[in-house]
């Protein structure tokens, strides 16, 4: 049995941690934070349309920090939590385990996080140490939401696109064959529990991804509104289009060929296509932010505008959304414990 590690027990880290368990190949620690007395005591529910329903799973253990699950070596070391890269970047979350991780480098860290750029911080921090342990992230198209910190809820379609990224600079020891079985290992695993994952070659999944959360997302933040009002209004929904044309203008300048290929500026109207004019929607940024908690605006507006200004692609747009997030960050970052 090998063990896997998964922190952050929010909605994705519970459905997908529930999906390792039932391959019953994987022993799985879990590091939850506020609701680790609630897991600890009755265990998780879930009610998934994907994975099926489950009244009471107990992971193999659950732990309160990730300190305390350094005991032991992990073939997968799986983040779930929210990418904050400018309030708590992933490699100080993963700080207690780094030595264990140097120590092994069969493990694979895992990022279960949208956004773009959110492997640079712990792919630096791994190579700055020396180490060439596989990074992978997946990029999930699934609502899902944990309700009262112990219920897992997923209705609908659920699709993870999982794939390995290559070290920036490409160092020698980078191995693409070893990366790859990594993959393939974590994919397997995946699937015997019932996820639908695909392997892919994962930024152009990304950049598909985040260009819904770029202008969607962040107009619906801004606006404090729900996606069918975004769409009602003629301004708001040009301004939904014109963002996506920069995000995608970005990507295209980022991506190799192929993956360029799949991002037209076509593809902007068929995100707008395929929304329901009627949803009540709200993103998880919004939600965040009127819960008083810090957004994933690096992940999802900044890691865009470093690429842009990487490739000298100019998103004026995407620029005054940022500066707008970011103060928006500054008074939550203030007021939160974080
Ligand atoms: N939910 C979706 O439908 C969905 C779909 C696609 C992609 N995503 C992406 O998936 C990622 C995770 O989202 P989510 O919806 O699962 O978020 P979430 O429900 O807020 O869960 C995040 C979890 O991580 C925990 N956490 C944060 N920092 C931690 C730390 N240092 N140690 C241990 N636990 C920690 C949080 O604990 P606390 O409760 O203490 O805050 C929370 O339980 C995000 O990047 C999101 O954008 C989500």
């Amino acid at each position: 049995m090998q063990d896997i590690c998964l922190i952050g027990f929010g909605a994705i880290g519970a459905l997908y941690a529930f999906a390792l368990d039932k391959s019953s190949q994987v022993r799985v620690t879990v590091v939850c934070r506020s609701n680790f007395d609630a897991i600890q005591a009755d265990g998780l529910e879930v009610i998934s349309e994907r994975l099926g329903d489950c009244t009471s799973w107990y992971p193999y253990r659950v732990l309160r920090t990730v300190q305390e699950a350094t005991d032991r070596p992990y073939s997968f070391v799986i983040c779930a939590f929210k990418s904050l890269l400018d309030v708590q970047p992933t490699a100080s979350i993963l700080a207690p385990m780094l030595d264990n991780i140097e120590r092994s480098p069969d493990t694979a860290i895992v990022l279960l996080q949208n956004g773009i750029g959110i492997e640079d911080d712990i792919q630096n921090t791994l190579t700055s140490r020396g180490c060439n342990n596989v990074v992978i992230s997946g990029c999930a198209w699934v609502d899902t939401t944990l309700i009262g910190g112990k219920t897992v809820v997923q209705r609908g379609k659920e699709r993870l696109v999982l794939g390995y990224h290559r070290p920036k600079g490409h160092t020698g020891q980078f191995s693409e064959e070893r990366a790859q079985s990594t993959l393939d290992v974590l994919c397997t695993l995946l699937r015997s529990g019932g996820a639908h994952v695909e392997s892919a070659s994962v930024d152009a999944a990304r950049w598909r991804k985040v260009l819904w959360n770029a202008s969607f997302s962040t107009l619906c933040t801004l606006s404090r509104t729900r996606v069918c009002d975004v769409l009602a209004v003629p301004q708001s929904r040009q301004a939904l289009v014109d963002i996506m044309l920069e995000v995608l203008s970005v990507a295209r300048a980022c991506l190799p060929e192929d993956g360029a290929a799949l991002l037209p500026d076509s593809v902007a109207q068929d995100v707008i296509n395929n929304e329901n004019p009627k949803s009540v929607f709200k993103p998880s940024m919004l939600v965040d932010l009127e819960a008083g908690r810090p957004i994933e605006v690096e992940a999802i507006v900044g890691g865009i505008v470093k690429r842009a200004k990487e490739v000298g692609v100019n998103i004026p747009r995407l620029e005054i959304i940022y500066a707008s997030l970011l103060l928006v960050q500054r008074t939550l970052v203030s007021s939160s414990s974080l």
